[in-house]
């Protein structure tokens, strides 16, 4: 098991890495507490939660929506919790994203905390205070920055999820990896078969090495105005993808990845074998789907990204195995490096 502590402004976030999940309610208060889940994780883990009015949503990205977030809040006054009132969230990265939301605006803000329950979750989405709901078509506009009080990561949870959305989630741990751990690509690179079989142990091991590394980026840069952007490699070719083909978050991520390797190998910062070895990771994990995005729609989809600052972008360059470089640079000129590049999918 491993705690690690986020401190902001005065209040303190614990990251549980390898705790039972069961344990929560040793964390939590007596009364006043409302859980927020979805129907799959109601369906596996509903009967083991603890004893709390249990508000469910719908599984996937359509739910995280403004109606969704009202009925809650509705569902939350008829329950009676007030301004002393408890949030859980026990789910992946949607329900933390809804319940982090609704807890810092519900009275103006009640306590929360999580449980994560998916890989994406708990190396990413669950951690660094950033929550939100998507409105229409653009993702994530309207949320706020609040820490939950703690949120267990429980890999034994894992053992549930559909093979896509473990792998899905695996493409973030390599990302976190590509920009802050040499280290840790190592060891993703040389335990293919435990990470398959998803061994528990092993996954405590990953995981706290990845959210040691955000948790770090996170605490010195809170509100995205610097650091925090390196979060982002892989993310700006990455949500186009997305957006285009409507792969799973960590599939579109890590053709976005490949494709800003080759960008940092044209720019120098990476060298053919640092590549070669990114890509052979993709590879082997099987994260490299075919998406055929045109170039002529590159450019609008990434004038949609809210990382973009007029024409320009804060692109982020792999700088060896490890490390990252942030450059604002002409969205043009990411769309050139496409439009020249496209052969690299
Ligand atoms: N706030 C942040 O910093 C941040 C960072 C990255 C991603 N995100 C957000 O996270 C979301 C994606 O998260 P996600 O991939 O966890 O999606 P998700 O919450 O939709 O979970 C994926 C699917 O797995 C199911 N599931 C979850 N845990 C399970 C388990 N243990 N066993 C079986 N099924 C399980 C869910 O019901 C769902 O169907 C996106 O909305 C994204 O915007 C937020």
């Amino acid at each position: 098991m491993e705690k690690v502590i986020i401190n902001f402004n005065g209040s303190k976030s614990e990251i549980l890495i390898g705790t039972s999940w069961e344990s929560v309610s040793e964390l939590i208060q007596e009364s006043g507490v409302a859980i927020v889940t979805d129907s799959n994780v109601q369906r596996l883990y509903g009967e083991k939660f603890p004893d709390f009015p249990v508000l469910t949503i719908r599984p996937g990205e359509a739910s995280k929506k403004l109606e969704v977030i009202e009925f809650l809040a509705e569902r939350l006054i008829e329950t009676g919790i007030d301004r002393t009132g408890f949030l859980l969230g026990i789910g992946g990265g949607v329900v933390c994203d809804i319940t982090g939301f609704l807890a810092s605006i519900y009275l103006r803000g009640i306590r929360c905390a999580f449980v994560s329950t998916s890989l994406l979750s708990q190396v990413d989405a669950s951690i660094g205070g950033k929550n939100g709901v998507n409105l229409g078509s653009t993702k994530n506009v309207l949320g706020s920055f609040s820490q939950p009080e703690f949120v267990i990561c429980d890999p034994v949870m894992l053992q549930t999820l559909p093979e896509d959305e473990y792998f899905s989630g695996l493409a973030e741990l390599i990302k976190t990896a590509i920009i802050g751990n040499e280290k840790l690509f190592g060891l993703i690179e040389n335990n293919y078969s435990g990470i398959s079989k998803r061994d528990p142990d092993l996954l405590t091991m990953l995981e706290s090495m990845a959210v040691n590394f955000k948790t770090a980026v996170v605490s010195e840069d809170e509100k995205e105005s610097g650091l925090r952007r390196v979060l982002n490699f892989g993310h700006t070719y990455g949500h186009a993808i997305e957006l285009y083909k409507s792969f799973r978050h960590g599939y579109a991520v890590a053709s976005g990845m490949e494709l800003a390797a080759a960008f940092s190998c044209s720019r120098g910062y990476l060298s053919k074998p640092e590549y070669d070895r990114i890509i052979g990771l993709l590879k082997t994990f099987k994260l490299l789907r075919r998406h055929d995005l045109p170039d002529t729609q590159l450019k609008q989809l990434i004038l949609r990204d809210k990382k973009r600052s007029g024409n320009d972008i804060y692109f982020v360059f792999a700088q060896g195995i490890g490390k990252a470089v942030v450059e604002k640079i002409a969205v043009d000129e990411v769309v050139d490096f496409y439009r020249k590049n496209k052969s690299v999918q």
